[in-house]
Protein backbone atom coordinates (compact mmCIF):
# COMPACT_ATOMS: atom_id res chain seq x y z
CA UNK A 1 0.00 0.00 0.00
CA UNK A 2 1.36 3.85 -0.89
CA UNK A 3 1.68 6.59 1.44
CA UNK A 4 -1.08 8.40 2.30
CA UNK A 5 -1.10 11.59 -0.10
CA UNK A 6 -1.83 14.55 1.82
CA UNK A 7 -3.50 18.04 0.40
CA UNK A 8 0.09 19.21 0.42
CA UNK A 9 1.67 16.20 -0.76
CA UNK A 10 5.17 18.35 -1.10
CA UNK A 11 5.60 19.36 2.27
CA UNK A 12 9.06 19.72 3.01
CA UNK A 13 10.37 19.42 -0.35
CA UNK A 14 12.62 21.85 -2.70
CA UNK A 15 11.75 22.52 -6.45
CA UNK A 16 13.58 24.54 -8.73
CA UNK A 17 11.62 26.19 -11.38
CA UNK A 18 13.82 27.19 -14.66
CA UNK A 19 11.40 30.07 -16.22
CA UNK A 20 9.35 30.52 -13.33
CA UNK A 21 8.65 33.90 -14.28
CA UNK A 22 6.55 33.85 -16.59
CA UNK A 23 3.73 31.78 -18.12
CA UNK A 24 3.61 28.00 -18.01
CA UNK A 25 6.69 28.29 -15.55
CA UNK A 26 4.88 30.58 -13.28
CA UNK A 27 1.98 28.45 -13.31
CA UNK A 28 4.01 25.53 -12.22
CA UNK A 29 5.80 27.43 -9.34
CA UNK A 30 2.39 28.53 -8.35
CA UNK A 31 1.40 25.06 -7.90
CA UNK A 32 4.07 23.28 -7.05
CA UNK A 33 4.05 25.89 -3.74
CA UNK A 34 0.15 25.37 -3.03
CA UNK A 35 1.23 21.66 -2.58
CA UNK A 36 3.35 22.53 -0.12
CA UNK A 37 7.03 22.54 -2.00
CA UNK A 38 9.45 25.88 -1.46
CA UNK A 39 10.21 26.83 -4.81
CA UNK A 40 13.28 28.49 -6.44
CA UNK A 41 11.16 30.45 -9.04
CA UNK A 42 14.35 30.89 -11.87
CA UNK A 43 14.33 33.73 -14.42
CA UNK A 44 16.66 35.07 -17.11
CA UNK A 45 16.00 38.67 -17.32
CA UNK A 46 12.85 39.62 -15.79
CA UNK A 47 13.62 40.11 -12.23
CA UNK A 48 10.30 41.75 -11.30
CA UNK A 49 8.08 39.27 -12.84
CA UNK A 50 10.02 36.62 -10.78
CA UNK A 51 9.03 38.90 -7.93
CA UNK A 52 5.93 39.25 -8.73
CA UNK A 53 5.37 35.53 -8.62
CA UNK A 54 7.41 35.10 -5.64
CA UNK A 55 4.94 37.86 -3.40
CA UNK A 56 2.22 35.81 -5.23
CA UNK A 57 2.92 32.37 -3.36
CA UNK A 58 4.34 34.07 0.08
CA UNK A 59 1.19 36.19 -0.05
CA UNK A 60 -0.70 32.45 -0.16
CA UNK A 61 1.33 31.40 3.04
CA UNK A 62 4.06 29.51 1.04
CA UNK A 63 7.57 29.87 0.64
CA UNK A 64 9.57 31.01 -2.59
CA UNK A 65 12.69 32.43 -4.05
CA UNK A 66 13.95 34.21 -6.94
CA UNK A 67 17.25 33.16 -8.95
CA UNK A 68 18.44 34.63 -11.96
CA UNK A 69 20.39 33.38 -14.89
CA UNK A 70 20.54 33.94 -18.39
CA UNK A 71 20.53 30.52 -19.56
CA UNK A 72 21.41 31.18 -23.10
CA UNK A 73 25.36 31.87 -21.74
CA UNK A 74 27.88 29.14 -21.14
CA UNK A 75 28.46 28.56 -17.66
CA UNK A 76 24.51 29.63 -16.76
CA UNK A 77 24.29 26.44 -14.94
CA UNK A 78 26.99 27.36 -12.72
CA UNK A 79 26.07 31.12 -11.50
CA UNK A 80 22.31 29.62 -11.05
CA UNK A 81 23.23 27.15 -8.21
CA UNK A 82 25.81 29.72 -7.32
CA UNK A 83 22.93 31.82 -6.12
CA UNK A 84 20.84 28.78 -5.12
CA UNK A 85 23.35 27.05 -3.11
CA UNK A 86 23.38 30.39 -1.30
CA UNK A 87 19.56 30.88 -0.40
CA UNK A 88 19.23 27.28 0.19
CA UNK A 89 21.85 27.25 2.58
CA UNK A 90 20.54 29.91 4.76
CA UNK A 91 16.72 28.95 4.35
CA UNK A 92 17.63 25.12 4.72
CA UNK A 93 20.80 24.95 6.02
CA UNK A 94 22.00 22.76 3.00
CA UNK A 95 22.36 22.88 -0.89
CA UNK A 96 19.97 19.58 -1.02
CA UNK A 97 16.63 20.50 -3.55
CA UNK A 98 14.17 17.32 -4.74
CA UNK A 99 12.43 18.68 -7.56
CA UNK A 100 13.85 20.22 -10.59
CA UNK A 101 11.52 21.69 -13.23
CA UNK A 102 13.44 21.92 -16.76
CA UNK A 103 10.59 24.35 -18.20
CA UNK A 104 12.64 27.79 -19.27
CA UNK A 105 12.95 28.26 -23.45
CA UNK A 106 12.31 30.16 -26.11
CA UNK A 107 10.73 30.00 -29.61
CA UNK A 108 11.82 32.34 -32.36
CA UNK A 109 9.48 31.56 -35.58
CA UNK A 110 12.47 31.04 -38.03
CA UNK A 111 12.14 28.52 -41.18
CA UNK A 112 15.02 26.19 -41.87
CA UNK A 113 16.48 27.96 -44.94
CA UNK A 114 16.32 31.74 -42.85
CA UNK A 115 17.88 29.91 -39.94
CA UNK A 116 21.42 31.18 -39.32
CA UNK A 117 24.01 29.63 -37.04
CA UNK A 118 23.71 32.70 -34.68
CA UNK A 119 19.96 31.65 -34.33
CA UNK A 120 20.43 27.97 -34.57
CA UNK A 121 23.01 28.52 -31.52
CA UNK A 122 20.86 30.63 -29.52
CA UNK A 123 17.63 27.93 -29.76
CA UNK A 124 20.38 25.24 -29.06
CA UNK A 125 22.15 27.37 -25.57
CA UNK A 126 18.51 28.16 -23.86
CA UNK A 127 16.30 25.15 -24.89
CA UNK A 128 19.03 22.32 -24.72
CA UNK A 129 22.24 22.93 -23.66
CA UNK A 130 21.25 25.08 -20.60
CA UNK A 131 18.77 22.32 -19.93
CA UNK A 132 21.70 19.54 -20.04
CA UNK A 133 24.14 21.43 -17.80
CA UNK A 134 21.39 22.34 -15.36
CA UNK A 135 20.42 18.59 -14.61
CA UNK A 136 23.93 17.92 -14.39
CA UNK A 137 24.97 20.55 -11.72
CA UNK A 138 21.16 19.93 -10.26
CA UNK A 139 22.31 15.56 -9.94
CA UNK A 140 25.37 17.19 -7.32
CA UNK A 141 22.68 17.95 -5.40
CA UNK A 142 19.53 16.49 -5.93
CA UNK A 143 18.25 13.64 -2.87
CA UNK A 144 17.59 10.11 -3.62
CA UNK A 145 14.46 9.87 -4.57
CA UNK A 146 13.92 13.30 -6.24
CA UNK A 147 12.60 14.42 -9.25
CA UNK A 148 13.26 15.78 -12.50
CA UNK A 149 10.58 17.19 -14.86
CA UNK A 150 11.53 19.11 -18.41
CA UNK A 151 9.19 20.95 -20.54
CA UNK A 152 9.04 19.77 -23.86
CA UNK A 153 6.47 20.19 -26.94
CA UNK A 154 3.89 18.31 -28.75
CA UNK A 155 5.99 20.01 -31.67
CA UNK A 156 8.77 17.21 -30.66
CA UNK A 157 6.32 14.44 -31.99
CA UNK A 158 5.03 16.68 -35.08
CA UNK A 159 7.47 19.29 -35.99
CA UNK A 160 5.55 22.48 -37.81
CA UNK A 161 8.04 23.47 -40.65
CA UNK A 162 8.07 27.30 -38.78
CA UNK A 163 9.97 26.17 -35.86
CA UNK A 164 12.33 23.20 -38.03
CA UNK A 165 15.04 23.86 -34.76
CA UNK A 166 12.65 24.03 -31.78
CA UNK A 167 11.05 21.42 -32.72
CA UNK A 168 14.01 19.04 -33.20
CA UNK A 169 15.56 20.23 -29.94
CA UNK A 170 12.66 19.51 -27.95
CA UNK A 171 12.87 16.34 -29.49
CA UNK A 172 16.08 15.69 -28.04
CA UNK A 173 14.67 16.57 -24.66
CA UNK A 174 12.37 13.67 -24.76
CA UNK A 175 15.46 11.12 -25.65
CA UNK A 176 17.55 12.43 -22.92
CA UNK A 177 14.99 11.93 -20.65
CA UNK A 178 14.82 8.77 -21.30
CA UNK A 179 18.63 7.88 -20.52
CA UNK A 180 18.42 9.70 -17.83
CA UNK A 181 15.74 7.67 -16.09
CA UNK A 182 17.86 4.48 -16.73
CA UNK A 183 20.52 5.94 -15.31
CA UNK A 184 18.87 7.68 -11.80
CA UNK A 185 16.37 4.73 -11.40
CA UNK A 186 19.20 3.21 -9.12
CA UNK A 187 18.90 6.62 -6.94
CA UNK A 188 15.09 6.24 -7.23
CA UNK A 189 14.87 9.60 -9.46
CA UNK A 190 12.08 9.65 -11.72
CA UNK A 191 12.84 11.83 -15.37
CA UNK A 192 9.56 12.63 -17.17
CA UNK A 193 8.98 15.23 -19.41
CA UNK A 194 5.23 17.41 -19.66
CA UNK A 195 5.03 18.14 -23.52
CA UNK A 196 2.39 21.18 -24.17
CA UNK A 197 0.71 21.88 -27.28
CA UNK A 198 -0.91 25.24 -27.82
CA UNK A 199 -0.99 27.36 -24.34
CA UNK A 200 -1.83 30.96 -24.12
CA UNK A 201 1.41 32.71 -23.10
CA UNK A 202 3.74 35.17 -23.67
CA UNK A 203 5.44 32.58 -26.12
CA UNK A 204 2.34 32.33 -27.75
CA UNK A 205 0.16 35.36 -28.26
CA UNK A 206 0.49 34.87 -32.14
CA UNK A 207 -1.84 32.42 -31.49
CA UNK A 208 -4.68 34.68 -30.09
CA UNK A 209 -5.16 35.61 -33.77
CA UNK A 210 -8.43 33.67 -34.99
CA UNK A 211 -7.18 32.18 -37.91
CA UNK A 212 -4.33 30.99 -35.96
CA UNK A 213 -6.79 29.77 -33.44
CA UNK A 214 -9.18 28.26 -35.59
CA UNK A 215 -6.04 25.96 -36.87
CA UNK A 216 -4.63 24.92 -33.87
CA UNK A 217 -8.23 23.91 -32.43
CA UNK A 218 -8.65 21.70 -36.05
CA UNK A 219 -5.72 19.68 -34.82
CA UNK A 220 -6.70 19.38 -31.32
CA UNK A 221 -9.78 16.93 -29.75
CA UNK A 222 -10.56 19.60 -26.72
CA UNK A 223 -11.58 22.39 -28.15
CA UNK A 224 -10.28 25.50 -26.52
CA UNK A 225 -6.71 26.89 -26.21
CA UNK A 226 -4.98 25.28 -23.12
CA UNK A 227 -3.86 27.31 -20.43
CA UNK A 228 -0.81 27.68 -18.66
CA UNK A 229 -2.61 25.77 -15.42
CA UNK A 230 -3.37 22.58 -17.77
CA UNK A 231 0.28 21.93 -18.33
CA UNK A 232 1.19 23.00 -14.18
CA UNK A 233 -1.46 20.42 -12.90
CA UNK A 234 0.45 17.89 -15.29
CA UNK A 235 4.02 18.85 -13.69
CA UNK A 236 2.73 18.66 -10.14
CA UNK A 237 1.15 15.27 -10.39
CA UNK A 238 5.12 13.82 -11.88
CA UNK A 239 6.22 16.18 -8.92
CA UNK A 240 4.32 14.13 -5.88
CA UNK A 241 4.03 10.96 -4.66
CA UNK A 242 1.16 9.95 -6.98
CA UNK A 243 3.63 9.71 -10.09
CA UNK A 244 6.29 7.11 -8.06
CA UNK A 245 6.06 4.34 -10.28
CA UNK A 246 6.22 6.64 -13.83
CA UNK A 247 9.67 7.20 -14.91
CA UNK A 248 11.21 7.43 -18.61
CA UNK A 249 7.73 9.20 -19.97
CA UNK A 250 6.45 11.83 -22.68
CA UNK A 251 3.27 12.89 -21.27
CA UNK A 252 1.45 15.49 -23.81
CA UNK A 253 -0.76 18.48 -22.14
CA UNK A 254 -2.19 19.52 -25.67
CA UNK A 255 -5.96 18.96 -25.23
CA UNK A 256 -5.52 15.75 -27.62
CA UNK A 257 -3.43 17.67 -30.73
CA UNK A 258 -2.45 15.70 -33.50
CA UNK A 259 -4.12 12.27 -33.25
CA UNK A 260 -5.08 11.66 -36.23
CA UNK A 261 -4.45 12.85 -39.59
N1 LIG B 1 3.21 28.26 -24.77
C1 LIG B 1 3.11 27.17 -25.51
O1 LIG B 1 2.15 27.01 -26.29
C2 LIG B 1 4.14 26.07 -25.40
C3 LIG B 1 3.91 24.90 -26.13
C4 LIG B 1 4.84 23.87 -26.06
C5 LIG B 1 5.95 24.01 -25.27
N2 LIG B 1 6.17 25.15 -24.55
C6 LIG B 1 7.38 25.21 -23.73
O2 LIG B 1 7.04 25.55 -22.40
C7 LIG B 1 8.11 26.28 -21.79
C8 LIG B 1 7.56 27.58 -21.22
O3 LIG B 1 7.00 28.33 -22.29
P1 LIG B 1 6.04 29.59 -22.05
O4 LIG B 1 5.01 29.53 -23.10
O5 LIG B 1 5.65 29.67 -20.63
O6 LIG B 1 7.06 30.78 -22.43
P2 LIG B 1 7.13 32.29 -21.92
O7 LIG B 1 5.83 32.75 -21.41
O8 LIG B 1 7.79 33.02 -23.03
O9 LIG B 1 8.16 32.19 -20.67
C9 LIG B 1 9.48 31.76 -20.91
C10 LIG B 1 10.25 31.63 -19.63
O10 LIG B 1 11.59 31.20 -19.95
C11 LIG B 1 12.53 32.14 -19.44
N3 LIG B 1 13.64 32.36 -20.38
C12 LIG B 1 13.57 32.70 -21.69
N4 LIG B 1 14.81 32.92 -22.18
C13 LIG B 1 15.67 32.72 -21.15
C14 LIG B 1 17.07 32.82 -21.01
N5 LIG B 1 17.89 33.21 -22.01
N6 LIG B 1 17.63 32.57 -19.80
C15 LIG B 1 16.83 32.21 -18.77
N7 LIG B 1 15.51 32.12 -18.82
C16 LIG B 1 14.93 32.37 -20.00
C17 LIG B 1 11.75 33.44 -19.26
O11 LIG B 1 12.41 34.22 -18.28
P3 LIG B 1 12.24 35.85 -18.22
O12 LIG B 1 10.89 36.10 -17.65
O13 LIG B 1 13.33 36.34 -17.35
O14 LIG B 1 12.36 36.33 -19.62
C18 LIG B 1 10.37 32.93 -18.86
O15 LIG B 1 10.30 32.67 -17.49
C19 LIG B 1 9.16 26.48 -22.88
O16 LIG B 1 10.16 25.51 -22.75
C20 LIG B 1 8.38 26.27 -24.16
O17 LIG B 1 9.20 25.85 -25.22
C21 LIG B 1 5.29 26.19 -24.61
Amino acid sequence: MSDQPTDQPLAGKVALVTGGSRGIGRAIAEVLAADGATVAVHYGSNREAADEVVAIITGKGGKAFAVGADLSKKAAAQALFAELDQNLQSLTGSTKFDILVNNAGIAPFVSFADTTEDVLDQIYAVNFRSLYMVTQEALKRLNDGGRIISTSSILARIPVTALPAYSALKASIDNLSKALAVELGPRGITVNVVAPGNIDTDMNAFAADPNTKAWALSKQALQRVGKADDVADVVAFLAGPRSRWVTGQVIEAGGGSGLTF
